[in-house]
């Protein structure tokens, strides 16, 4: 099988690997791909949001199958515009990727299927959400944006004046463009998160090891808001319980939904959950892998990733045993200065071999921003790379993932060092 991935993050990079392992594959194309990515697959400048430049390209290569990772084009209908030219492909169509792309839809589903998750309403008039605001009078209010916003378009409002700003920025100074046309106000949820991703095909679930992503850029989970600065996968608080309850009242409720909408959802689904004292609640879905959970979650997976997307595209996950290591996987983010801020890109990267791998080969680099210029990696985005490594015990893999990170280096580079470690100490 030739494939084509599109996007151009560790993510990304986590899925070829995952692709690359399989006997079935023969050549993996990638778009746009990145430093890293160039090593395992041929890479294209095609964005992954130039839905006709994606189109023409897989028209000219011919692949057997087009894999689309980012949340983007699948919300844009990629998936769609390929089904239309008669490729087979991994991920959801537009009517069901709107989970991700719409969170005025998701809420909306979640609340006449009876899917546990925050209360809410919505609103496009800034005036009547201020009201609603001030009748509320509960801090901290949650305000979110309708549409994607690249992990941005959520504010805490810890008051009424930062709640009232949070409401104005987007429904009238237009902070979100039009994913911010409209908001969501919801109910303050307390209790740790949890990341489950699964593999669907419309009919059948099969949730993969559970994650805890760490999503703030210092230590201690102070700072801003990234993209996700670390993963360890299992999340020891997800336990056997746990994964019962959100089979029966989130997952298996949450397809069926689906199905019974006339929007199957084909791929990968992610949920975003809070074990909330009142049980488990939907904080919110995602219509793709997670970055950096796919990091964590795809080296544990032992049933072969392409015998997987074939039986979700053929609607015959039932059918497959989908298998998971016992051992425990970490991922530690190595980002530039000043992310998710201003940050400089094009900065060499010292430690690596000519894959742009560690030559004892410990941990595995998942490149998310980086570019090869000549022989040398060069940073070329926030977060650059994804330092990974299993093991049978967390802390081993751990251990390994922050000794690889002491090996690897370029100016300014930060990462968290309490990667795993509530995992660790519960
Ligand atoms: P989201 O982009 O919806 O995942 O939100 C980003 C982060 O904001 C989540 O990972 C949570 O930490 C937090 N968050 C979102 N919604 C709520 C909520 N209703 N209650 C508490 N925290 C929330
Ligand atoms: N790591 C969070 C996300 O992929 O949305």
């Amino acid at each position: 099988m030739d494939i084509l991935v599109v996007g151009g993050g560790g993510r990304e990079h986590a899925v070829i690997k995952a692709l690359s392992a399989s006997p079935k594959i023969d050549k993996i194309y990638c778009a746009p791909g990145n430093g890293g990515i160039s090593k395992l697959a041929e890479c294209f400048p095609v964005k992954a949001t130039d839905i006709d430049g994606q189109v023409e390209l897989a028209e000219k290569l011919k692949p057997d199958f087009v894999f689309v990772t980012p949340d983007d084009p699948l919300v844009m209908g990629l998936v769609d515009r390929l089904n239309e030219k008669g490729f087979r492909t991994f991920g959801p169509r537009a009517n069901a990727a709107i989970l991700e792309g719409s969170k005025v839809f998701s809420k909306s589903l979640m609340k006449k299927y009876g899917i546990p998750t925050a209360a809410y309403e919505t609103f496009t008039d800034a005036e009547k959400a201020i009201e609603y605001i001030k009748a509320q009078n509960s801090y901290p209010a949650v305000i979110k944006c309708d549409g994607l916003a690249l992990g941005k378009g959520v504010i805490i409002a810890q008051n009424e004046q930062e709640a009232v700003e949070a409401v104005n920025s987007m429904l009238i100074g237009g902070k979100f463009g039009k994913s911010g046309s409209e908001i969501v106000i919801e109910e303050f949820m307390t209790g740790p998160e949890v990341t489950v991703l699964a593999f669907t095909d419309g009919k059948t679930v099969k949730p993969m090891v559970s994650s805890m992503d760490h999503k703030r850029a210092f230590d201690n989970d102070e700072g801003l808001n990234t993209g996700g600065m670390g993963t360890i996968a299992p999340n020891p608080l997800y336990t056997k319980d746990k994964a019962d309850e959100c089979m029966k009242n989130i997952f298996i409720p949450t397809i069926e939904a689906m199905r019974k909408e006339g929007r199957p959802f084909k791929g990968c689904l992610y949920f975003g959950l809070m074990l909330t004292p009142e049980g488990a609640k939907v904080v919110e879905y995602n219509c793709r892998f997670g970055d950096p959970e796919a990091q964590v979650v795809l080296p544990l997976l032992k049933t072969d990733l392409v015998d997987i997307i074939e039986a979700i595209d053929e609607e015959r996950l039932d059918k497959l045993d989908v298998q998971w290591s016992d051992g425990a996987c970490a991922c530690v983010v190595m980002a530039s200065g000043g992310y998710p801020e201003k940050y400089p890109t094009g900065l060499p990267i010292s430690g690596f071999n000519a894959d742009g791998q560690l030559a004892d080969g410990s941990a595995y680099v998942y490149h998310a921003g980086t570019k090869l210029e000549g022989e040398t990696f060069l940073t070329a985005g926030g977060r650059v790379l994804g330092v990974t490594a299993t093991a049978p015990t967390l802390k081993e893999a751990l251990d390994k993932s922050y000794k690889a990170v002491g090996e690897i280096s370029f100016d300014n580079a930060h990462f968290r060092r309490d990667i795993g470690k509530r995992a660790l100490n519960g």
